[in-house]
């Protein structure tokens, strides 16, 4: 390991890693802080998961708000590197929480984007299998796992995001929230992230945030859940 500032983050820098938001430069040895984030493209046009979320709404998350955690978090990781080299410690810390903030946003979009599919596809619905066992076991029924999700969602003060976990050592699923861009780390798996920050939802549902809450459960890609699920 390179770094000596991200030997205290572990927990963002395997997060980021595991999920594929870092990627190694070419040609470089896979070193993370030479790594470079990209953007990643939609598997869905910013059209596609109305009128649940509106295709504005989509095009501004994804090709500014994401774009600005990609750009910040490229900058850190470069501001680190060359305080890094120049032996300068001190200051390479200084960039901790800058690092923290566009590294967790962009991992957080990141999966965010893949929770979410169009309703006339996999969008929608409820589980199956072996996730819809476990949701009924940990919260009760699928219906009360919403719920419960939902209620978490608004319960968040300012900015932040609620998540269904997997509890890596226990197995169990629960939900926890995570204010600003704070990623999910630790013993917790994210399967599910729901944003909840203004600028997912203002646009079009402006001060009615529970509507948003309602409303994305129309889009919720459950493959993709269901598939975190089983690796975790
Ligand atoms: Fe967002």
């Amino acid at each position: 390991m390179s770094s000596t500032l991200l030997r205290t983050t572990p927990a963002l820098r395997g997060a980021l890693r595991a999920s594929g938001a870092v990627k190694p430069a070419a040609g470089l040895a896979t070193s993370f802080v030479r790594g470079k984030a990209t953007l990643p493209d939609l598997s869905y046009d910013y059209g596609a998961l109305e009128p649940y979320i509106s295709s504005k709404i989509m095009e501004l998350h994804h090709s500014k708000h994401h774009q600005t955690y990609v750009t910040g978090l490229n900058s850190a990781l470069e501001s680190i590197a060359k305080a890094e080299e120049a032996k300068d410690f001190a200051k390479a810390a200084t960039f901790a929480p800058l690092l923290n903030f566009h590294g967790g946003g962009h991992l957080n979009h990141t999966l965010f984007w893949e929770n979410l599919a169009p309703a006339s596809r996999e969008g929608g619905g409820e589980p199956d299998g072996a996730l819809k066992s476990a949701i009924s076991s940990d919260f009760g029924s699928f219906d009360s796992f919403r719920k419960q999700m939902n209620t978490s969602l608004a319960g968040i003060q300012g900015s932040g995001w609620a998540w269904l976990v997997k509890d890596k050592t226990s197995g169990t699923l629960g939900i926890v929230t995570r204010a600003n861009q704070d990623p999910v780390s630790g013993n917790f798996e994210p399967l599910l992230g729901i944003d909840a920050w203004e600028h997912a939802y203002y646009l079009q549902y402006e001060n009615r945030k529970a509507e948003y809450f309602d409303a994305i459960w129309n889009v919720v890609n459950w493959k993709t859940v269901a598939q975190r699920f089983g690796k975790a």
